[in-house]
């Protein structure tokens, strides 16, 4: 039985666990607003709000309903297009049209509900956080001009005005079921139950329920997600523990991690769109074992060892490099689940660096990525660590490079040596992403950028490129 409250109704459906929640929504509660577009997470017309207590505190994230199994809003508060709907307009719908930024209207349900949510975020205000809100929604008609000067109005309505939520809904923002909504949570239980060994494993669904949405809806499913114990970050004598149900976005806002990782925000924003980085978790990156895996290059590179834990509770720990045996085989039993990673955070004298080329900017995989670990000390290279993804049927760390460039003097030869052998090391393949050669060009330009971001005093791009031009690849 999975108890819920969909806009103002509270709901307790003994409809299947593994269903989409889009389907339930639009098939079961007959309430269209929200659409089916690709039910792939690409396309944004399903996007819903979801509402947590977290702390006694209420929050609010944007999700995609085609990718969201029923048993995941156990507990939550999904609101639809309709739970918005008053009898004006809200700011988010008057600004859409006040600024044409509807035509079909098929997408523009999705995106009044992403701009709704972004006005509970405490970035609210901020135009380019509204335009960063709907980096999750596609329209094929508008051209998005209008749409980001809907976006962007709204941002500046709020004129640094505190948006609580009673302040929201006098404004008229949120219709005013909202302010009993966190007493009414706390009368649900969230999913926090475990399953039986045969049950399927399930994160935030963002890639199980693209790769086979029907083949779970008669599973048996266990979803991690509800379980506190495999969530949050925590760093203990520079330690750093990541519950492998943490989602992308929680990694990304966290303000401790942001200490260490200063461009963590600006590199996760590769990842994918806001509503897919507010579903997928840690462990899924890494279980679903993509030779392209954002998160598994950027962990790689940082030397994280992995828990292993069976539904017995024997746990065993692996460094991440071992998970990845070959093409989408891991060092995972068949009743084993990730139960969190741990690394070293890294200390002052040592750097770190994400790259990512896509074909697009934002929401798509990448087609090489990459990430170094890099200590220094007297302009010489004393500790390396560096990943990559898309060049081999792994996620690869790239020992023999990294040994190469230990002992050596931080400067352009040395890097370019370091290139030759990490070319030695990759086994790229031609595929819808690029050719192999032109992979093997990217990961060098990627790891010349490495370089030129952490030391630009120190490695020039016209050295760099002078010295490319005598070496061939
Ligand atoms: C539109 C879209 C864009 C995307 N863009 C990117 C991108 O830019 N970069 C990127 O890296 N990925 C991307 N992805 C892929 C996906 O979002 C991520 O890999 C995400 O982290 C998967 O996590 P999840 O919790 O949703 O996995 P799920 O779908 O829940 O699970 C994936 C697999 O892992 C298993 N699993 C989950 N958790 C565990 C665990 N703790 N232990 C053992 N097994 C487990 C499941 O059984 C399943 O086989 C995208 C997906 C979509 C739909
Ligand atoms: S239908 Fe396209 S993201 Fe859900
Ligand atoms: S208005 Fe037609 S898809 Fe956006």
């Amino acid at each position: 039985m999975i108890e819920f409250i969909l806009n103002n109704k509270h709901i307790c459906t003994k409809e299947p666990v593994g269903k989409s929640l889009l389907d339930f929504i639009r098939y079961t509660m007959d309430l269209p607003g929200t659409k089916s577009g690709c039910r792939e997470g690409d396309c944004g017309a399903c996007t819903v709000m979801e509402g947590s207590l977290i702390d006694n505190e209420l929050n609010y994230k944007t999700i995609v309903s085609c990718l969201t199994p029923l048993g995941n809003v156990q507990g939550k508060h999904i609101v639809t297009i309709e739970g918005l709907n008053m009898n004006h307009l809200s700011p988010a719908q008057q600004a859409i049209v006040e600024h044409g930024g509807t035509q079909c209207g098929f997408c523009t349900p999705g995106f009044v509900v992403s701009l709704t949510n972004q006005s509970l975020s405490k970035e609210v205000g901020n135009p380019d956080k509204a335009l960063a809100a709907i980096d999750g929604n596609i329209c094929r008609c508008t051209g998005y001009k209008s749409i980001e000067r809907a976006a962007k109005s709204l941002a500046d309505s709020f004129n640094g005005e505190k948006n609580s939520l009673a302040n929201l809904v006098e404004q008229g923002h949120l219709p005013k079921y909202f302010m009993g909504i966190a007493d009414r949570l706390q009368q649900l239980k969230t999913n926090q139950k475990q399953v039986g060994n045969s049950a399927v494993i399930l994160g935030g669904g963002t890639d199980l329920l693209v790769q086979k949405a029907d083949g779970i809806i008669e599973d048996e499913l266990d979803f991690l997600s509800g379980r506190n114990e495999l969530k949050g970050i925590q760093i203990q004598d520079n330690i750093c523990k990541i519950g492998a149900a943490t989602t992308a976005a929680e990694i990304s806002n966290s303000v401790e991690l942001q200490k260490y990782f200063p461009h963590l925000k600006s590199d996760f924003k590769l990842i994918s769109s806001t509503p897919i980085r507010n579903m997928g978790t840690i462990g899924g990156n890494l279980a679903n074992a993509s030779p392209i895996g954002d998160l598994s290059i950027f962990f790689l590179a940082l030397d994280t060892e992995i828990q292993l834990q069976d539904k017995e509770g024997t746990k065993r720990n692996i460094p991440l490099k071992e998970f990845f045996i070959d093409y989408k085989k891991l060092d995972l039993h068949s009743d084993e689940y990730i139960q969190h990673i741990a690394f070293r955070i890294p200390e002052k004298n040592e750097y770190f660096n994400f790259e990512k080329v896509s074909k697009r900017q934002h929401l798509d995989i990448a087609s090489v990525n990459t990430a170094i670990r890099i200590r220094i000390k007297n302009e010489s290279i004393v500790e390396a660590s560096l990943s990559a993804g898309g060049v081999s049927p792994i996620p690869l760390q790239l020992s023999k490079t990294a040994s190469f460039l230990v002992g050596k003097k931080l400067k352009e030869e040395t890097i370019l040596e370091a290139n030759k052998i990490m070319q030695s090391e990759i086994s790229p393949i031609s595929d819808i992403r690029g050719s192999d050669t032109y992979k093997r060009l990217l990961l060098r330009q990627l790891f010349f950028a490495h370089f030129m971001k952490l030391f630009p005093a120190k490695i020039s791009f016209g050295k760099l490129f002078a010295l490319t031009n005598q070496q061939k690849l």
